[in-house]
């Protein structure tokens, strides 16, 4: 007996000690004071860069007055919870009076307030009061057409000879060879001219019908426009998001990014510039890339989305190879101009929620969002991305709806929405994807976000570090690092869903050892190689300076 005790504690001795001898030492780099780090960089000219957008649809966001509609008295009223998470700026989706054939791009008028959603005072108290917490405002900027009941188009349908008569596109037969295009997709019909039968003329339309293109060859448009962003400007909004901003002009020869659409951006951006730190990201309409849309990286804009990736993350993956997930990062890095900033999606109110684009399955969207908030560029997250929200299934006006359900804040009766009946049904499963209940998960995917995004906060290094993407001697092991002057990161992720790995990485040269900051995994210098080892579908973060 006795010495059966001796053998087993001689045993366990002996596999620590050999344990010890393979362990890393473990390392622990002196902190800096994150929160004033985070002060600096939310500060100044590059704030963007550092900040960590969201993205809000009012309408299903929080609903103050019982109504079923979201408002801006809501918003408002969850400006806390949306620091609590870690949000540095919204994006408010049009907030405009609108008859709602295309959800409120339709703009009725540019210069007031939905009535669902309050009143221009509202607007104002909601800016002051995120700008009192340090959130910024961005809002949408939907320049290429206007609603058919805008007082413009209103005026523009009248005659052939009214002052406005040239705002539209206004043709005797549908169709002109000298606008070479047809409209976006289907969800939008196919045709592309109405006729009116006041004036007795087709408009040219590429989106819904009730979405009238606006003539930017008529220089009282462009003028007029450039006043509508003025209005906002001098109203305190921290700048736009900028409407499929590349159609605006057409020609025979194509109607995307066309040079006179070029140029009328770099007349908005000279206007922006005007004003201190603001900022505008473009609706890129270009899939295989945004770097067209930085102009010379000073004169167009600040920010694009990179849809290469976030649109299209499902497809990569959904297979188990680490370069199709650095394939669009590896694009932008060669392609951007200097001082470009992507910003990087994983869904918005066009596409299927991350829920669905991830086939449901968890450590997808978790790893799409990992890739997101770690990659450089600025993540915009989408409401209620960060509690994975589903799918719902009623539509009010496309199928796009799927992704704009109410956001769900509680158990309670109307999930804290509303406390009266919802504009919409809520998505599946409401009692597994509210914020009550996955605050109090720490393996929720709420608890997920929260944690990248503190650990994040105030580390330069993802807002403006150096990328380089590494090759493991595992073609399922995705590593990178982010540095700045004084500070480099390594990222692990792993693709394969059922099994760990342990691969090295040849030539990683770091300039020490690994302390995880994030998730599971280990990470190990051997002399000028890493070894890594990650869990089955893992993300971590070490520090190695
Ligand atoms: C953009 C918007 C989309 C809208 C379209 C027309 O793509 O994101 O929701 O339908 O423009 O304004
Ligand atoms: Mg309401």
């Amino acid at each position: 007996m006795r010495l059966l005790a001796g053998t087993l504690a001689l045993i366990l001795l002996c596999s620590c000690s050999s344990d010890a001898a393979d362990a890393p030492p473990p390392v622990t780099y002196a902190e800096k004071d994150r929160p004033a780090e985070a002060k600096r960089l939310l500060t100044g000219r590059d704030w963007y860069r550092h900040a960590v957008f969201y993205e809000v649809n009012i309408r299903s966001f929080q609903d103050a007055d019982g109504d079923g509609i979201g408002d801006l008295k809501g918003l408002i009223s969850r400006l806390d919870d949306l620091q609590a998470l870690g949000v540095d700026a919204l994006w408010l989706m049009p907030m405009y009076p609108t008859p709602f054939v295309d959800s409120g791009y339709d703009i009725a008028d540019y210069r007031d307030i939905n009535r669902d959603y309050g009143a221009l005072a509202d607007f104002d108290e909601l800016l002051s009061k995120a700008h009192a917490r340090g959130i910024r405002v961005m809002v949408d900027l939907v320049l290429n057409h206007t609603s058919d009941q805008h007082a413009w188009f209103t005026e523009s349908r009248s005659s052939k000879t009214n002052p406005k008569a040239d705002w539209y596109i206004w043709r005797d037969t549908p169709g002109d060879p000298n606008i070479g295009c047809g409209t976006v997709n289907d969800t939008f019909g196919k045709d592309a001219w109405k006729l009116d039968p006041t004036r007795n003329q087709y408009y040219f339309h590429r989106f819904y019908a009730g979405q009238p293109d606006l003539n930017y060859r008529n220089p009282e448009v462009v003028q007029a426009t450039l006043d509508v962003a003025k209005f906002w400007l001098d109203r305190g909004v921290d700048g736009f998001r900028c409407d499929v901003i590349a159609l605006l002009y057409e020609s025979k020869d194509g109607c995307d990014f066309i040079p006179e659409t070029q140029e009328y951006i770099r007349k908005l951006r000279a206007l922006l510039d005007g004003y201190p730190d603001r900022v505008m990201v473009a609706e890129s309409t270009d899939y295989s890339g945004s770097s067209a849309y930085y102009g010379t990286g000073k004169d167009m804009f600040h920010m694009a989305f990179n849809f290469q990736y976030g649109y299209l993350w499902g497809l990569p993956f959904a297979g188990n190879a680490a370069k199709n997930v650095a394939r669009p990062f590896e694009d932008s890095a060669k392609k951007n101009p200097e001082g470009a900033q992507d910003g990087l999606v994983i869904g918005s109110h066009d596409v299927n929620r991350a829920f669905v684009a991830a086939r449901e399955i968890e450590s997808r969207w978790l790893r799409a969002a990992f890739v997101q908030l770690t990659m450089p560029g600025t993540p915009y997250i989408y409401y209620g991305e960060e509690l994975a929200l589903r799918p719902g299934t009623q539509v009010v006006v496309d199928g796009r709806d799927s992704a704009r359900t109410p956001m769900l804040w509680s158990k309670a009766a109307g999930f804290g929405f509303t406390t009266g009946k919802p504009w919409i049904a809520f998505g599946a499963e409401p009692e597994k994807t509210n914020l009550e209940v996955e605050k109090a998960d720490p393996k929720s995917t709420y608890s997920f976000y929260r944690k990248l995004l503190s650990v994040r906060r105030g580390r330069e290094a993802f807002g403006g570090g150096a990328l380089q993407i590494l090759a493991a001697d595992d073609p399922t092991v995705l590593f990178y690092t982010r540095a700045s002057s004084d500070e480099t990161y390594v990222m692990v992720v792993g693709m394969d869903e059922d099994d760990g790995h342990t691969a090295t990485v040849a030539g990683a040269n770091l300039p020490g050892d690994g302390q995880l900051l994030f998730g599971e995994g280990a990470l190990v210098r051997e002399g000028s190689a890493a070894k890594v080892t990650i869990p089955a579908a893992g993300t971590a973060i070490f520090r190695v300076r």
